[in-house]
Parts: structure tokens; C-alpha cells; sequence
């Protein structure tokens, strides 16, 4: 009678597991037609942002980038790409439409663990100014006579920073808000003090490019910021520059974001001159979309009220890669608690947040071993976890496809959504091709959430419009990216003309 006892205990558990899992994938479901609202959703908010400002939860930030690189860029550029724990520079000597990158040299740099632990953040925004200043000037002089600068012409750069920025030029802006930070303890997570500590810096409301330049010029060194860019923009100038049928780019790394090419004139809120060019290179910060199509399930809703940015970048927060492994682990906790999904008790680690990061969550999907090796030591080295059935081990890889699928799929939506504004989702002329750039390491590593992206914009655009719509992964377009802007927006651009 025990023995029976026993196994309808488990077998109770069992059903109940599954119809949390049941629950969560229909709630999480993202059928075609929701897709559609979603795209339209995010089109109806692209004209609000565009509007006014504070038009919508789509800020639309003006890049002031009216001209990409067209390839015939000529002569040496530096670039700055600010991360996470580390920074990039990078050197890039252009040699016109014929040669194109003649030398391309990077460096990454990994910030000292002093300038970016400590929860005061007192001295950090100018020490770490001036420490990353430092790193600048020594590759600055490392430049080997490869590279070449015209006698009497100053170094540009362009930096590139991921954050929501206001700008007022294209070399000047201040942060508008924290995004993708929390600031929790380094165990968990080393990828986000620095971004605090820029945080503190500009809530003082100093412009991100004059603290870079007086850090420059406090070491010596000529070297102009020509060019402050989000990684979508950079990312976008990176994929132009080798292929002019790039017109939107998108991340999918720890965050995500899109920057696309806008008419000039279908920017009510810009008050500027017409661009020569007529066009502007929008950066939406989609993150922050949100919208009552969007299928949130009560995990999201906790996972987004103990969050620093309560409320903030809900899109983000079902798709990028800070927030996917995240959203498994308050899964599998409800899981182990209501339904003793790993045993009697609620293995401890799993109540630790951000404990199971996406890439863990990635290589536990894309297990292919019969016996799901990989699952079983994932559970075991990140939570602690031995001693899984099967049958738990399966059901984990299907909450992987759950919670991936839908991430995938909506952005997916939302490129539709970007292509529809664009009058892209429909095939013009039989030549026309239209190229998204797409970076970051979400969309790199996670395979499968790359393809089930593909797969549905496709689906989304039909077999026609579909032939003319290509995905292409700007390898590192960023960094690059910010160097070319510098360039097409250089000083010494009509020197070089005439
Ligand atoms: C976050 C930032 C945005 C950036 C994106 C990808 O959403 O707000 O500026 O482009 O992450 O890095």
C-alpha cells in the first residue's frame, strides 16, 4: 500500500508539473496572427515616437547619422566600443572604393576590478574616463607606419555606446535612462558595474562625448570624438559600408534594439534642415516597446517588478539574452515548489536570480545526446542539481523551446514591423533587395533562436516579399561601424572631395 501510496504522490507531481508547463506554453503562444498585431502595434508606436517626443514608449532617438558609408571612405579612423567589463579600440586605415579596410586592428581591454566593484561609486565616472582615456592614448601610439594620416590632420574617432542617448549633434548627448543594468553582486554577474558607474556619471547630465574628450585631452592626446553612436547604428554603418542594401540592423545580445533608415520629412519631431542625403538613421530603442498583444505570463510580471527598471524595456525582457535564462529559472522554481519537480525540496541555487544565464539555457536546448548529457550536467554544475529522470531532463529542453520560441518570434515581429514601415514587407521591383544587419551574442550563439527568427520572418513576409528580405549577421559591425560613421562625417570630408 506504501509502495502505491508513493507513486500516486509522483505521479500527482508529475501531472501537476505538467500542467504548469501546459499552462506557461499557452500563455507564451505566439500564433501568426498575434505576430501581425504585434508588428502593427509596433508601427502604430514607430509614428508616435516619430511625432513628438515622449510621443511613445518608443523614443525614435534621432542618431543624426544622415549619411552612411558608401565604401569609398579614404584614410585612418579610430573607434571606441563600450561594453560590458571590457572595452574595445579599434584602428582602421579605409582605402577608397578600390581597397576598402587596407589594415583593421582591435584591442579589447578589460576595465580593473577597482574601478568597478565598490557599491559607492564615488571616484569611478572619472577615473574610469580617465583609465579608458589611458588605454586610447597607448594604442593611439602604437600605431605602426601602416597606417597613415595626412600630415597636419587630427585622428577622429567615433564611440560607440549602447545605452538610450538624447543627442544634439552627432558628437554630443546625454543618457536618457539605465537600461539592461542591475546592479547585483559580481558572483552573478560581472557585466554590469561599469555600466552603473557610467550611469552615475551621466545622471549629472554631462555630455557622454565632452567627459570622453576632456579624459583625452587630460592625457595629451589629439584625437577627435567625431561620431557618438548606439551599437544598432554602428552596427547598421558596419553592414552599409559592404553592402548597400543595408537598411535596418538589429542586436540581440545582452539587449536588444534596432536602428532603421527614415525619410527625413517623415520626422515630424525634427526640426533641423533637411538632410542633403534625405534620410535619418532612427535608433528606436525597441527594447522599451510594449504593448497589449505581447504574451506575458505571470513570470514576466515578476521578473519585471524585481527588476531595477520596473515597468521598463518589456520587450527586452521577453527577448534578449539577459533576461531568457532568467525566465527559465523562475520556471523550474515554481516547478520544484509547487510540484516537487526536483524532489522533496527546492534545490537551493535555484532561488538565486540570474543564476542560470542564457548561454547555459542555449547549450541545455541545443542538446542533442540521446540522453540529454548536456541538461543533466548543466543542472548539476550551475544548480546543484543530480540525479534528474529523463522525463525532467525533457521537459527542461522543452521550456528552452517555449521560452526561445517565443523571444525569436517576436522579434521577428518586430523586424516585420520595421520592414512594413519601411514599405519593405511587400516586393516592390523584382531587384530589390533589402538586407537587416543582425549582431550581438544572442543571435550568434543561439542557433536555434536563429533560426526559428528566420523561419518566421519569413513566414511572416510570405514566399514573394520573402525572396527580396535578407538577414545577415554583421560580424562585430559595431566597433567598425563607429569608425565609418566617424569617416563619412569627417572634418576633412570635402578636403578629400575636391
Ligand atoms: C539596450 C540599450 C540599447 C542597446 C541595446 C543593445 O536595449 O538600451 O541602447 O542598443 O541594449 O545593446
Amino acid at each position: 500500500a506504501l509502495i502505491v501510496k508513493h507513486r500516486m504522490k509522483k505521479s500527482g507531481r508529475w501531472a501537476r508539473a505538467e500542467a504548469i508547463v501546459n499552462d506557461f506554453e499557452e500563455k507564451c503562444a505566439t500564433p501568426i496572427g498575434k505576430l501581425r498585431q504585434v508588428a502593427d502595434a509596433m508601427m502604430v508606436e514607430m509614428h508616435a515616437g516619430l511625432a513628438s517626443e515622449g510621443g511613445s514608449k518608443l523614443k525614435m532617438l534621432i542618431s543624426y547619422v544622415d549619411s552612411l558609408p558608401k565604401g569609398d571612405e579614404k584614410g585612418l579612423f579610430y573607434a571606441l566600443d563600450l561594453g560590458g567589463t571590457n572595452f574595445r579600440v579599434i584602428r582602421v586605415q579605409l582605402g577608397g572604393k578600390e581597397r576598402g579596410v587596407i589594415n583593421q586592428e582591435a584591442e579589447e581591454v578589460s576595465i580593473p576590478p577597482h574601478l568597478m566593484v565598490g557599491s559607492s561609486f564615488v571616484c569611478a565616472a572619472l577615473e574610469l574616463f580617465d583609465f579608458i582615456a589611458s588605454e586610447v592614448a597607448r594604442f593611439v601610439t602604437s600605431e605602426s607606419e601602416e597606417y597613415q594620416l595626412p600630415a597636419g590632420r587630427q585622428r577622429e574617432l567615433g564611440f560607440t555606446f549602447s545605452f538610450p542617448v538624447r543627442q544634439t549633434s552627432l558628437a554630443s548627448g546625454t543618457l536618457i535612462k539605465w537600461t539592461k543594468g542591475f546592479s547585483i553582486e559580481e558572483t552573478v554577474n560581472t557585466y554590469y558595474p561599469i555600466r552603473s558607474h557610467l550611469f552615475i556619471e551621466v545622471t549629472v547630465g554631462e555630455d557622454v562625448v565632452s567627459e570622453l574628450t576632456k579624459a583625452i585631452e587630460r592625457q595629451g592626446l589629439d584625437l577627435r570624438v567625431a561620431a557618438l553612436v548606439n551599437d544598432t547604428v554602428g552596427t547598421l554603418a558596419g553592414g552599409r559600408y559592404y553592402d548597400n542594401d543595408v537598411v535596418a540592423a538589429v542586436i540581440l545580445g545582452t539587449g536588444t534594439n534596432a536602428a532603421y533608415v527614415e525619410r527625413a520629412h517623415a520626422i515630424p519631431k525634427w526640426h533641423g534642415l533637411l538632410p542633403k542625403s534625405g534620410e535619418m538613421v532612427i535608433n528606436m530603442e525597441w527594447g522599451n516597446f510594449r504593448s497589449s498583444h505581447l504574451p506575458l505570463t505571470e513570470y514576466d510580471l515578476s521578473l519585471d517588478t524585481e527588476s531595477l527598471n520596473p515597468g521598463e524595456q518589456i520587450f527586452e525582457k521577453l527577448i534578449s539574452g539577459m533576461y531568457l535564462g532568467e525566465i527559465l529559472r523562475r520556471v523550474l522554481l515554481s516547478l520544484a515548489e509547487e510540484a516537487s519537480f526536483f524532489g522533496d525540496t527546492v534545490p537551493p541555487k535555484l532561488m538565486v536570480p540570474f543564476i542560470l544565464r542564457t548561454p547555459h539555457m542555449s547549450s541545455m536546448h541545443l542538446d542533442t545526446s540521446s540522453d540529454l548529457r548536456v541538461v543533466a550536467s548543466k543542472l548539476k554544475d550551475i544548480l546543484g542539481i543530480s540525479n534528474t529522470s529523463f522525463k525532467t531532463r525533457k521537459m527542461i529542453v522543452k521550456l528552452c523551446d517555449i521560452i526561445a520560441k517565443r523571444g525569436a518570434r517576436l522579434s521577428a515581429a518586430g523586424i516585420f514591423g520595421i520592414l512594413k514601415k519601411q514599405g519593405r514587407d511587400v516586393l516592390a521591383t523584382e531587384k530589390q533587395r533589402t538586407v537587416v544587419a543582425l549582431d550581438g551574442g544572442l543571435f550568434e550563439h543561439y542557433t536555434t533562436f536563429r533560426k526559428i527568427l528566420e523561419s518566421t520572418l519569413a513566414e511572416m513576409l510570405g514566399k514573394e516579399a520573402a525572396s527580396s528580405v535578407i538577414i545577415k549577421h554583421a560580424n562585430d559591425g559595431s566597433g567598425i561601424g563607429a569608425a565609418l560613421i566617424a569617416a563619412a562625417h569627417s572634418q576633412y570630408l570635402e578636403l578629400d572631395s575636391s
